[in-house]
């Protein structure tokens, strides 16, 4: 870890609390971004101004404590537009609901929250249930597989579709969108990837005006507040920010999941032996391997944990690292499926916690059954070289598995 500072540090920054920590786009934080992130408590202060990566300049938090009180602050915190996803600035639109402030915020989330809600999930309990069974079909007899091409992705794109309304021939384009705006390796061609998928999207949502429907972008498209319809840019906002929140989170989730599998064969055999603890598995799976982070920005200036922190200032809640918080978990580091069940901040916390938490959840669960039931013994393939690339949802871009074939 570098420990150097940097110069640009604002003044009201105490120098005892500077720290030059490449995350995400470093090289020592890319060969192992779990074991990194495990590290981090002992050796950073549980506030701190970071230098490096991503920010390059901004109050990072690894504490769960400090984080949700963040999170929580409506009055000194605010969400910054997304920069990785640049925006037309004659045309622009909300990143919604991430990019909306209270109370307007609540509203948009009115729409959807039936269909998101731990019952209204339960609805695609059944599809999941094919969709993953029907992955399954086409690599089991093989031995081997591509778990990221193979499982991963198809899963929650196909579950996506289905969600929103859309076509599942859409399938592989809708990766390939994601992929390339997520990776930063791509940056440069992200206002090229933006636009193409705005220009379908507009076609659709014209489809669902004219042809309603009970899916997700028909709802939007339908939706009035106090008996006003939405504006254009706002259902173009809320269609967009869905297809970027919903489908790479996911993949990252299981990659990173079936990576720690593969290379753990007894904790494998745990798993199948108790299939009646998968939700357990699954919340431990999903506090273990957080893939995103939380960035705001200070509205106010507010003294947080003894630290002074000014309007403007950048704050990032660290969510993998906060989830090792050994304040508020039992040897953090280790994976444990009899754990009590307490606050994971892999969906995040606050008014902005994520929409599609329970339906990540139960595409996790269903994935790690289904996969257990029929696949109960794998491991990576030999000289497998597993790689991560600088992405703002951190999970390794191929996991290749094999297994034995009666
Ligand atoms: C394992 C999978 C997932 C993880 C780890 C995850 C994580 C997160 C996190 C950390 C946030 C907060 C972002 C921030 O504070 O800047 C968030 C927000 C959000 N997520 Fe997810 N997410 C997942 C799956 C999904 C799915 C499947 C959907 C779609 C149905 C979804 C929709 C959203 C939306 C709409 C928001 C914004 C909520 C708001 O601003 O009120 N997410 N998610």
């Amino acid at each position: 870890m570098a420990t150097t500072a940097e110069p640009q540090v604002p003044d009201h920054v105490p120098a005892e609390l500077v720290r030059n920590i490449d995350l995400i786009l470093g090289e020592e934080f890319l060969k192992d971004p779990y074991a990194f992130m495990r590290s981090m408590h002992g050796k950073l202060p549980r506030l701190f101004y970071n230098t490096g990566s991503p920010t390059g300049g901004g109050w990072m938090t690894i504490s769960h404590p400090t984080a949700f009180k963040a999170l929580r602050d409506q009055d000194h915190f605010g969400v910054p537009p997304l920069f990785i996803f640049p925006r037309d600035e004659d045309n622009w639109f909300r990143m919604i609901p991430l990019e909306i402030p209270s109370p307007d915020h609540r509203k948009f989330r009115n729409i959807l929250d039936p269909m998101l809600s731990p019952k209204g999930v339960l609805a695609l309990e059944a599809d999941i249930t094919r969709l993953a069974n029907d992955l399954i079909d086409k690599i089991v007899d093989k031995g081997e597989c591509e778990f990221t091409t193979d499982f991963a992705r198809p899963l929650p794109v196909m579950v996506f579709l289905s969600f929103m309304g859309l076509p599942v021939e859409k399938l592989d384009q809708f990766v390939k969108w994601v992929v390339a705006l997520i990776q930063f390796a791509e940056f440069d061609r992200a206002k090229e990837i933006m636009a193409e998928i705005e220009t379908y999207l507009s076609t659709v949502i014209e489809e669902k005006r004219a042809n309603p429907d009970d899916k997700a972008i028909s709802r939007i498209v339908h939706a009035t507040f106090d008996g006003e319809p939405m504006t254009e840019r706002d259902v173009m906002g809320f269609t967009f920010f869905l297809f970027i929140a919903g489908i790479d989170t996911v993949y990252a989730a299981l990659n990173n999941s079936w990576l720690w599998m593969a290379r753990n064969p007894d904790r494998v055999k745990e798993l199948v032996a108790d299939p009646d603890n998968r939700d357990l598995q699954t919340e431990e799976l999903l506090r273990a391997f957080a893939p995103t982070f939380s960035g705001r920005y200070l509205t106010e200036d507010l003294e947080l944990d003894g630290v002074l922190m000014k309007k403007g200032d950048s704050f990032m809640s660290f969510l993998p690292a906060c989830n090792y918080d050994p304040e508020v978990w039992d040897n953090p580091r280790e994976i444990d499926f009899t754990r009590v069940k307490k606050p994971i901040l892999t969906f995040t916390g606050g008014i902005h916690s994520c929409m599609g938490g329970h339906l990540a959840r139960l595409e996790f669960k269903i994935g790690l059954n289904e996969w257990l039931r029929r696949i109960p013994e794998f491991s990576l393939k030999p000289g497998a070289e597993i790689k991560y690339v600088p992405s703002g949802v951190v999970g390794p871009e191929s996991v290749p598995l094999v297994w034995d074939v009666a």
